[in-house]
């Protein structure tokens, strides 16, 4: 069952340079209690899809967006987009919780971990005793894997290594137990050992919740790791969408071979060049009509300048190019 839905999105902002669409009807879908890989270079819209859901895009530049994004758990079915504020209020970290690249700017230098802990606790609790929420924030730490947490509460933020506060950004985000996680590239700062614990930790709090996961990440080897589908974004429009399956064994978009070529091999000769798709994505300005991958494919031609429908492959698993909807 699809937990979320979001469907065409069409999210702009507005610029000194005129409107920017960064998104241009994204459509995908998360399965209660699954992970969802959303992958592409930088500056393809991945944040401003997650600050989309949540409403956060940043004020005034970022404009409502268009289209609808459907939360549906059973008897609760709504679209996040005609929310009033206030009802989102309830909604953002109760029902869908977001942790970001970036610890130390999301976390609160003036306040100790505990006291961040707190508030979000009373936000969605407010009948929750003090003590009961001191030993709650404790249980939460120990969830996530920080040693003496009964101590660490009562630290700041810049008291605590990068890994240790990203695991305090995961214990704020679980602190309610959201049914739809999201992580902007959460391990993209941490060295690698540190990065590995994190997506385990994730993992298992992940089961123990039954909690769905929408991983943001520029890195495939990860998506590989973490997710049971994927979503791979260029220039503000899904590529292709697929199981990690059908995306590793079989992509069908020009982006995503070409993605998946510039993974580095252990096999590789060391001296071979790693693989690059060649050229740079378009400038929101200056979009190309019809397929916005156009000018970096080698199997471009006429007809990829006109609007490209969507394909279905197989079930679940959708490429967005002509080349492949002709076969
Ligand atoms: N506040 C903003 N104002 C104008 N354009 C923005 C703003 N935030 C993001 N964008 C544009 O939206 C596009 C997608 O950005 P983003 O979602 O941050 O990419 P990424 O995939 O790296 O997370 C980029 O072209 C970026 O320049
Ligand atoms: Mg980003």
């Amino acid at each position: 069952m699809a937990i979320l839905e979001v469907k065409n999105i069409v999210t702009t902002f507005d610029t000194d340079r005129g409107c920017a669409r960064a998104l241009d009807g994204v459509t995908f879908s998360v399965e209660k209690g699954k992970t969802l890989g959303i992958v592409g270079e930088s500056g393809c819209g991945k944040s401003v899809t997650s600050l989309s859901i949540m409403r956060l895009l940043p004020k005034p530049a970022g404009n409502t967006p268009e289209g609808e994004i459907i939360f549906n758990n059973g008897s609760e079915n709504f679209d996040i987009l005609t929310l009033p504020a206030k009802d989102m209020l309830k909604i953002r970290g109760k029902k869908i919780a977001m942790i970001f690249q970036d610890p130390l700017t999301s976390l609160n230098p003036v306040y100790t971990v505990g006291a961040q802990l707190i508030e979000t606790i009373k936000l969605h609790f407010p009948k929750m005793k003090y003590d009961e929420m001191v030993n709650r924030s404790i249980e939460l730490l120990n969830d996530v894997g920080i040693p003496a947490p009964e101590k660490r509460i009562w630290e700041f933020p810049h008291q605590l290594s990068g890994g240790m506060r990203q695991r305090v950004m995961i214990a704020i985000a679980l602190a309610c137990e959201p049914e739809v996680l999201i992580a902007d590239e959460p391990t993209t700062a941490l060295d690698v050992t540190i990065q590995a614990q994190i997506l385990k930790l994730m993992k298992d709090l992940q089961k123990k919740n039954n909690m769905a996961i929408v991983f943001i990440t520029h890195d495939l080897g990860v998506v590989a790791e973490m997710c049971d589908d994927v979503c791979v974004m260029y220039a503000g429009k899904v590529a292709e969408q697929g199981s990690v399956n059908d995306i590793f064994e079989s992509p069908r978009h020009p982006y995503t071979q070409g993605l998946l070529k510039s993974i580095p091999k252990l096999e590789t000769e060391q001296k071979s060049k790693l693989y690059e798709i060649e050229g740079m994505v378009p400038d929101l300005f200056s979009m190309p009509e019809g397929c916005r991958f156009q000018n970096r494919c080698p199997y471009a031609k006429e007809v990829c300048q006109q609007e490209i429908p969507y394909h279905d492959v197989k079930e679940n698993h959708r490429v967005n190019c002509i080349r492949l909807g002709e076969i």
